[in-house]
């Protein structure tokens, strides 16, 4: 079975929201296989988000994630490596569209709530990166 890397970020636990955003995830029809709250160091984003460190808003991106613990999950189910991109919604706010996560739930792109593995490749490295 496909699986994939979802990381519910710090403002999802500060709101109070995780568990109606496991409700959606799990509504679909995917399986929670593994849940830990853990918090992140700058180490392990620099790693994790490679991919933007260089970009002047990374600095606000770290503040961010080490702000208080993250739920870091193993998601399980057919193609959920792209069925749960279409349920995040995009990555900037003003393009998620309602009925999404982040279309729902988030006013900025910097704080957006969930992370989710962007190709089944990615899922497996992010999956072994957390829960070694
Ligand atoms: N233009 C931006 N301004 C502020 N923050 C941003 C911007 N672009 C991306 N980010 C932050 O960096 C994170 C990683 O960016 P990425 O391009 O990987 O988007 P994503 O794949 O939709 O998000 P994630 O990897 O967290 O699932 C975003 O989720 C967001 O928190
Ligand atoms: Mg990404």
């Amino acid at each position: 079975m496909e699986r994939t890397y979802i990381m519910l970020k710090p403002d999802a636990l500060k709101r109070g929201v995780a568990g109606e955003i496991i409700s959606r995830i799990e509504r679909k029809g995917y399986k929670i296989a593994e849940a830990k709250t853990i918090m992140l160091t700058e180490e392990v984003l620099k790693e994790h988000y490679a991919h933007i460190a260089d970009k002047p808003f990374f600095p606000e991106v770290v503040e961010y994630m080490v702000s208080g613990p993250v739920l870091a999950m193993i998601v399980e189910g057919p193609d959920v490596v792209q069925g749960m991109r279409i349920l995040m919604g995009a990555t900037k706010w003003e393009e998620a569209a309602p009925g999404t996560i982040r279309g729902d739930y988030a006013f900025c792109t910097s704080e957006n709530l969930i992370h989710g593995s962007d190709s089944v490749e990615n899922a497996e490295i992010e999956i072994n990166r957390f829960f070694k």
